[in-house]
């Protein structure tokens, strides 16, 4: 089932005046319902049925349209044309220079000023037993200092106890592309994230600089704080003292998935998070090379409210952005993020729960 409602009228980011939806999609045969919106093409929620009856949250969201126009923290967002950092605001691609906006320090942080997560989408609803929505959008040649016309769309889909998200792209130029989905997860509903575990397959991470760039070195987890391959909790790499870890802030790095990240591959599981008291678990599944794994260290520091009116705290909640390497448009070892014209971009990430 979907239901379709008005969430606000957009007020800022060349918004102006303009109708905001929120979709609620549900199902019989599923515990999770999820609750998106068309400006950003955000997640505003995932409830999770739990087995006493009761409704969890499963991720953050703020209270209002007005407050996600505001806070800074991406929360639920599609992020693009290119997740995470492209160092000094700039790439070259077949000889020419492309200057990106500076939003971070020197820097151009997921796709700059006026970014996929602040857009207001078309959106196209299809009812069934696995209710979809799927948001798409044009982004013009030059947008954001990016070559070719875009033309884009984030499917949700839900699937089980899960959402499948489905990304797409097409370009008339050469460009470079990296989506991913911004969305903060707290299994507990809420609290410091520092007691979930987490678990992923990944053996190698991306080392940054104090400007969270990465340096270059892929290095393997073995014998450091970023092995997470048997499961560990947050806070345990958190408070380890890894200088890694300490230059960023928390975990704020691209963990890399076992296998060629230069060849397309299949969807996996790659990660598992378990909440603090054991009743709910994400399992990741995702077509991607690597993840973002940000443990939330820049939340709150603008005290920008939750949904449910308390301010967000640092910590209180964890992304997992799945992805290709940041920063490859300017570092060609690292995977491969160039669009062909004629070629279609296609990635698949799904966040399904498993309580009990
Ligand atoms: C990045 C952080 C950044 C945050 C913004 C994350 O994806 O890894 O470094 O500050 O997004 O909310």
């Amino acid at each position: 089932m979907i239901e379709k409602e008005l969430y606000g009228i957009a007020s800022l980011h060349g918004n102006k005046g303009r109708k905001v939806s929120k979709y609620t999609l549900s199902s019989e045969g599923s515990s999770v319902t999820a609750v998106l919106c068309d400006y950003g093409a955000r997640i505003l929620d995932i409830r999770v049925r739990m087995p006493d009856g009761s409704v969890r949250s499963a991720v953050l969201g703020h209270p209002s349209l007005g407050v996600y126009e505001r806070a800074p923290g991406y929360l639920g967002a599609l992020v693009g044309r290119t997740g995470n950092r492209t160092a000094g605001g700039r790439f070259s691609l077949d000889g020419k220079e492309y200057t990106l906006f500076r939003n971070d320090g020197n820097n151009s942080l997921h796709g700059g000023e006026r970014g996929f997560d602040k857009k207001i989408y078309k959106a196209r609803i299809r009812d069934s037993a696995e209710p979809s929505v799927t948001f798409s959008a044009v982004s013009p040649d030059g947008e954001e200092g990016y070559p070719g016309e875009l033309r884009y769309s984030l499917k949700y889909t839900l699937c089980g106890n899960g959402l499948l998200l489905t990304y797409t792209a097409e370009s008339d130029a050469r460009t470079v592309i990296n989506l991913t989905n911004h969305v903060y997860f707290n299994l507990a509903g809420g609290g410091h994230i520092g007691k979930h575990l987490l678990c992923t397959d990944a053996d190698r991470y991306l080392p940054t600089d104090r400007e969270l760039i990465p340096t270059g070195e892929l290095k393997p987890v073995a014998g450091t704080a970023f092995d997470f391959r048997k499961p560990r909790r947050f806070s345990s790499a958190l408070r380890s003292g890894d200088p890694d870890i300490a230059t960023a802030g928390g975990l704020d790095h691209c963990f890399v998935f076992p296998g060629d990240y230069t060849k397309a591959r299949r969807m996996k599981r790659h990660i598992s998070v378990v909440s603090p008291e054991g009743d709910l678990t994400l399992n990741v599944s995702t077509d991607r090379p690597g993840v973002q794994i940000y443990s939330g260290n820049f939340l709150g520091g603008r005290r920008f409210r939750l949904r449910d009116g308390s301010p967000e705290k640092r910590r209180g909640g964890f992304c997992l952005e799945t992805e290709a390497f940041p920063d490859s448009a300017n570092r060609r070892e690292f995977t491969d993020i160039v669009l062909e014209p004629g070629r279609t971009y296609r990635s698949r990430t799904l966040y399904a729960f498993v309580t009990g």
